[in-house]
């Protein structure tokens, strides 16, 4: 890393999306990124960087890898973790969200990641603790960390994301990942074409980013359009929990496996270096077929150790790391 880009102060307080990031905001961060990866490899995986931080992972929607990887960045930078989910907290006993922040902030935390059902809920609770908040996932609406951990994915295959072209596959209506894959993309520079039935597609969908994305995005309602010579294939899963009783968006799975599944056939139109995301969990058979999720085109397991590292990254610039060499680090 070079002296310039370690001097660059972080201008946030929180991460509440990828909207309020610009491209310089996410270079730092994968930048950052790429030099902590490293410490996931040593046999002694700590730095003492957040030593003396609490860092409280409150998590009231169902999570695995991102609960757990926040929990393993926050140790493998030495702070205090401290993880909450939804059926132990007093969310099941009637208290506000609110009233959960207020009486955690009594807690002095230094940082709340928190996870929650309801779109917004983080910049809310922002609004009324004096930590840095950082948002894992509210509703349909984003999950930064999610997009930063692809784009730093998808730099490590591809050197640079500008000029990408990368297609985004599946329920893109109620996707966080694809509404913050879609402005980090474009704020990087890539094209992006997402693809799936119109009735999971929002008409504004282009529009997330203003004129930005209105250049960048494309809208196809075939897969094979969609696939045509792309570089990076991002296959996302059908949200059924977010479908609610007005259930029947489409015909029923199999028709929709056919039409929009990713197989061997279908990813033949992909570049033939194009590499295959997910954000997980995958319904295999449904999205993706299975010879497709475990081929040495697939980067899924990558996108998850980088999660690790885009965590560690935005932990030591939120939680005010105590070192301000950046080379004491990897010391
Ligand atoms: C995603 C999420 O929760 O938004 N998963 C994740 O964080 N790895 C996508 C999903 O649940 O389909």
């Amino acid at each position: 890393m070079s002296p310039t880009k370690a001097a660059r102060v972080f201008p946030h307080r929180h991460l509440l999306g990828i909207a309020d990031l610009d491209a310089d905001d996410i270079g730092q961060i994968l930048d950052l990124t790429d030099s902590l990866r490293e410490i996931n490899e040593r046999a002694i995986k700590k730095v003492p960087t957040l030593r003396g931080r609490t860092v409280l992972n409150l998590f009231l929607e169902n999570s695995t890898r991102t609960r757990v990887s926040f929990e393993i960045a926050g140790k493998r930078m030495s702070a205090d973790t401290i993880n909450i989910s939804g059926s132990g907290s007093s969310a099941s006993k009637g208290e506000t969200m609110l009233d959960t922040a207020r009486n955690l902030m009594a807690m002095n935390p230094d940082v709340i990641v928190i996870r929650h059902s309801a779109s917004g809920a983080p910049a809310l609770i922002a609004k009324h603790v004096d930590c840095a908040v950082i948002n894992a996932g509210d509703g349909t609406h984003e999950h930064p960390t999610q997009a930063l951990l692809d784009c730093a994915t998808i730099r490590t295959h591809k050197g640079s994301i500008a000029g990408l072209e990368v297609a985004i596959v599946g329920d893109i209506d109620h996707s966080r990942v694809a509404r913050s894959n879609i402005l980090a993309l474009a704020k990087m520079g890539a094209n992006i074409r997402v693809c799936g039935p119109a009735t999971l597609i929002p008409r504004s969908i282009t529009e997330i980013g203003g004129a930005l994305t209105r250049s960048c995005v494309r809208v196809c309602h075939k897969l094979e359009d969609a696939l045509e010579g792309a570089d990076v294939v991002m296959m996302l899963r059908i949200q059924n929990e977010r479908l609610g009783k007005n259930a029947s968006r489409f015909a029923n799975t199999r028709e929709y496996s056919r039409y929009f599944g990713l197989n061997a056939r279908t990813l033949a139109l992909a570049k033939d270096d194009a590499i295959i995301m997910h954000p997980g969990p995958i319904n295999r058979g449904v999205e993706m077929m299975p010879d497709v999720a475990d081929s040495g085109r697939s980067v899924i397991l990558e996108q998850v150790a980088n999660g690790v590292a885009v965590r560690m990254a935005v932990l030591y610039l939120l939680g005010r790391g105590n070192l301000t060499d950046l080379e004491a680090i990897h010391q």
